[in-house]
């Protein structure tokens, strides 16, 4: 059948992340953030966008300096774990004035209802209701806008996937829906985004057992010295079996980490020896060497980098230069698409409002080799809303053009199975664009009569 010609992408699967600047990297990144990036940052099949979340982490820390030595930790650790800025966007959120830029653009097609919604927010709202506070207390703005900052992080790029722990899936389908309302306002400018989530290192668990989180106070920095990293390892929780008393790699939090860096040989081995009973401070040990085996190769990086600040800045800078090329004129496009124009753009105002705001789409009638009639329904950027099924006269088709231009949506249940929706329309897209090709079609008449 005659499909609409998607033109082939050539260009490369956009992945972007970022991490929030609030503390000292640790292994949870390092399994969970760092070193996945780094790998995917090696295949040519796709592009990286990495960046350091500092507008992010003024809604949770007012220490400027602690803001400061974390971007720098940070950076320092994606690069000291082989992270190349030459092949990625490796950058520094507060460096693309386009980020908040495009934060309002879609704070203003966000619905407050979506908003309250978010997890974040409502777990801090929820604490406050179960101790008797105001329901706000101590909640800012900030916190609240949060999912808008981070869609514009992530629709800013066009980016197509976005690799984050489950606590994050819930923003990444806000900028989706975000993404949605602006293109269903302004045209299909944005690319609505996926999240990825690598089930392999799920969520690293901590000192205590629990997810290793900087909010637990169980951390294991990245960048400790070897004998603070054995001091650490040495108290990570265990049962109290002991010495050749066969021990559960289920729920162990020894072992869960140990896997998250070992291969899988490496892993069945050392589920044997829990298996033989090997003893805590000896599974400790072990632990700590193929650990150490990681993270001693990039110790002098990090400290070079780290005792070189101006260094980092001027990557970050560069990085930023290479980002804003994708910025700046994609920005431009958007304040367009929104009406944020010249004065001066020769179009009338009337006219442009009424084609780019309603997008209004149009049919198409063609001829198969099968020698029936067809039509499809085709909005401004080539997406096919509606496609019918074929027809033995292009009266026929054309009627049923007719009967959709005049009765909307309502004529799609007359014509029952000779029409379906395009790929993802929904119905109430469908009946929208159909209302506003008949407003089209009428203001079309008065202006001729
Ligand atoms: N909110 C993310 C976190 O705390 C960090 C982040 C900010 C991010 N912007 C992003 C992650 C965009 C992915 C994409 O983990």
């Amino acid at each position: 059948m005659n499909t609409p010609t998607s033109s082939p992408t050539m260009s490369r699967t956009r992945v972007l992340t970022g991490i929030t600047t609030t503390g000292t990297p640790h292994l949870g990144n390092y399994v969970g953030a760092i070193r996945p990036t780094v790998q995917a940052s090696l295949h040519s099949t796709t592009q990286g966008f990495y960046f350091l979340a500092d507008y992010h982490a003024l809604i949770k820390c007012d220490e400027p300096a602690r803001i400061q030595r974390s971007t720098l930790e940070i950076a320092a650790s994606w690069i000291a774990a082989g992270l190349d800025p030459e092949r990625v966007m490796f950058y520094r959120q507060s460096d693309i004035p386009e980020i908040p830029e495009l934060t309002w653009l879609l704070t203003c097609v966000t619905g407050k209802g979506l908003l309250n919604r978010a997890h974040a927010y409502k777990a801090s709202v929820d604490k406050n209701t179960a101790s008797g506070h105001d329901p706000d207390a101590d909640v800012s703005a900030g916190l609240f806008m949060y999912p808008v900052l981070m869609g514009a992080d992530i629709l800013m790029f066009k980016a197509h996937k976005v690799p984050v722990g489950r606590d994050q899936i819930q923003h990444i389908e806000m900028a989706r829906d975000m993404a949605s309302s602006f293109n269903h306002l302004y045209g299909e400018h944005l690319v609505l985004p996926e999240a990825v989530i690598e089930e392999s290192v799920a969520l690293l668990p901590g000192l205590d057992g629990r997810k290793m989180s900087k909010s637990y106070d169980n951390t294991i920095p990245l960048f400790s010295s070897s004998a603070q990293l054995k001091k650490l390892i040495s108290g990570i929780v265990t049962d109290s079996r002991a010495p050749g008393e066969s021990k559960q790699t289920e729920g162990s939090a020894l072992f869960q980490i140990y896997q998250a860096f070992a291969s899988s040989e490496e892993t069945t081995a050392f589920a044997k020896a829990y298996a033989e009973g090997i003893g805590w401070g000896d599974a400790k040990q072990l632990l700590f060497e193929r650990i150490e085996r990681e993270v001693a190769p990039m110790r002098a990086p990090y400290e070079e980098l780290i005792n070189n600040p101006a260094k980092v800045d001027a990557l970050l800078l560069k990085g930023a230069a290479k980002a804003r090329a994708l910025a700046t004129p994609f920005i431009q496009e958007l304040r367009q698409a929104v009406g944020l124009r010249s004065l001066a753009s020769t179009r009338s105002t009337q006219a442009v409002a009424q084609s780019e705001r309603i997008a209004v789409p149009a049919f198409k009638q063609y001829r198969e080799k099968d020698g029936q009639f067809y039509f499809k329904l085709v909005d401004p950027q080539g997406r096919v809303l509606l496609q019918s099924l074929g027809f033995t006269s292009p009266k026929d088709a054309g009627l049923a053009i007719g009967q959709l231009q005049q009765d909307g949506a309502k004529a799609m249940a007359e014509l029952g199975s000779q029409v379906i929706l395009g790929e993802g329309v929904s119905a109430t897209e469908l009946s929208d664009s159909l209302a506003s090709l008949r407003t089209e079609l009428a203001e079309k008449a008065k202006s001729k009569s």
